[in-house]
């Protein structure tokens, strides 16, 4: 940790973020692992309502779930969530989850208030009974769940909010306002809508908790970014205080920027650190960063320090399941891991990096639409807004105006990535097979996992990356 001299608030920056990586896999357990050994640990935020109703109608084991649900200030709002997904002792493995609705511009109250929880219980269970540092990580593309989501983990008391995925402009006014309970709205993306239709999504943080409450701690705002003039413009033009950057280069795991030709990156596509280390705030480079000497080249170009993913992805404390880490790693031991990068997979049209797996060979492609959080927004032709998903069935997407190749290509990532982590859904009795995405670069698993061993901790990866 290094102290930011520049900020009014006096902040102990981290040398090491581990990155936010959804659905589930950066999970409370290992945020909270990284907070306490005193750098920033991140849950994901991306999906948490669907998180939280399968991890309750599991039976919530260790009960966990219903501790963080108990210290949630207005009981009232926590008790239809209990009555309605809490299965004592969990649903038989084989029995579908029940599911909520789709998330829509027309959300109900109680929809938000299941967001409010659901990232208030992560957020709260991360930062329990320490004062280390969590953050959050939201993608900007996924907008409907946003405004509830940040209002939950700020109830929390988040200290960081990490945003990728798209160009975050008015989310660091709207954290402003959240903070002192006001309305916020924040403008929906819609495709085939023209300059004068414009579109919001809002949100009054009054109808869910008193103003008894008191104004709630502004978390920093850190914006993942791929090119040094998404950073200007965000410096520029954002609605409010951007405090930090990720620049994350394209061999990360998850989504990565497009390249800006064609279906290869080259040397354009290297934000310069440079200009970014001119604009004055504090930045972490990430993407094949996890090595002290990566770490060191980083300091040396200005940055505070590194975000890093994969290698916390495949440590004992991440939400992946265990065949599936174990074999990752039996994989990379043996010099067969292919990690691809994915230019049709997912459904917002950004490259995609992922691996093959023993359950992915039989994987068949799932084009039921039930979760949604990747739906297109679009206008329909009597003024109303619509929603679309490339991945889902296809008959209804092309009739919604979606196009052939659009649809070309497209995996369920709602599903695949819930599966990932054991939250998977079952169909008719046969479970959605998973689906991995994960960086380039293992090599930090040759240093850091003892050839005899074949799991190692979150702790290790600090211990590698930064002594003990
Ligand atoms: C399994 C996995 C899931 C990820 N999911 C997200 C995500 O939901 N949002 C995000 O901003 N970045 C995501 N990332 C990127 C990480 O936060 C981090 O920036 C990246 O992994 C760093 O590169 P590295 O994997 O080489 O360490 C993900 C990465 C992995 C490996």
């Amino acid at each position: 940790m290094r102290n930011n001299q520049d900020s009014s608030q006096a902040v102990a920056w981290p040398t090491i973020i581990q990155g936010g990586m959804g659905v589930g896999v950066s999970n409370w357990c290992l945020a909270r692992a990284v907070a306490l050994r005193g750098q920033l640990g991140v849950v994901s935020g991306t999906a948490l309502d669907t998180v939280l109703i399968r991890r309750l109608q599991d039976g919530d084991p260790g009960g966990h779930l219903r501790r963080a649900l108990a210290a949630f200030p207005q009981q009232e709002v926590v008790q239809p969530i209990l009555e309605a997904w809490y299965i004592p002792g969990g649903k038989p493995a084989d029995a579908p989850y029940k599911l909520k609705p789709l998330p829509t511009n027309e959300m109900l109250r109680e929809d938000e208030a299941l967001l409010i929880v659901a990232n208030f219980v992560e957020v709260y269970l991360a930062k329990e009974g320490h004062s280390g540092l969590v953050g959050i990580n939201l993608l900007e593309k996924i907008q409907l769940p946003t405004l509830p989501s940040l209002f939950g983990a700020m109830l929390a008391g988040v200290d960081v909010v990490i945003m990728g995925g798209g160009i975050p402009l008015s989310i660091p006014g709207l954290l402003d306002k959240m903070a002192q309970l006001e309305p916020v709205e924040m403008r929906l993306n819609v495709v085939s809508a023209n300059r004068d239709q414009v579109f919001h999504t809002s949100f009054h943080p009054g109808t869910h908790v008193s103003a008894a409450q008191g104004e709630l701690k502004r978390p920093l705002f850190f914006a993942v970014i791929a090119s040094d003039v998404l950073a200007k413009t965000l410096v520029k033009k954002a609605n409010g205080h951007v405090d930090g950057f990720v620049i994350e280069h394209h061999s990360a795991g998850g989504h990565n920027a497009p390249p800006r030709r064609g279906d290869a990156y080259g040397e354009r596509d290297v934000c310069s650190v440079q200009k970014v280390a001119e604009l004055g705030r504090p930045f972490w480079l990430a993407g094949s960063c996890a090595s002290p000497e990566s770490l060191a080249a980083a300091k040396a170009m200005g940055a505070y320090g590194v975000q890093v993913g994969t290698a916390f992805a495949c440590c004992e404390e991440s939400g992946i399941l265990d065949s599936i880490k174990s074999e990752i790693i039996e994989k990379h031991r043996k010099g067969t891991l292919e990690v691809i990068t994915d230019f049709k997979a997912s459904p917002t049209g950004y490259p995609f990096k992922r691996v093959e797996v023993e359950a992915n060979a039989r994987r068949e492609a799932c084009r039921a639409c039930d979760l949604g959080y990747l739906r297109t927004i679009y206008l329909k032709s009597d003024g109303i807004l619509g929603y679309r998903c490339p991945a889902g069935p296809r008959k209804p997407f092309l009739s919604k105006g979606g196009t052939a190749d659009e649809a070309e290509g497209k995996h369920c990532l709602c599903n695949g990535l819930l599966a990932t982590i054991g939250l998977g859904q079952t169909r008719r009795g046969i479970p959605v097979q998973p689906l991995v995405t994960w960086g380039e670069d293992m090599s930090f698993l040759d240093a850091i996992l003892d050839p005899n061993k074949s799991a190692y901790t979150a702790g290790d990866v600090l211990d590698f990356l930064i002594g003990s």
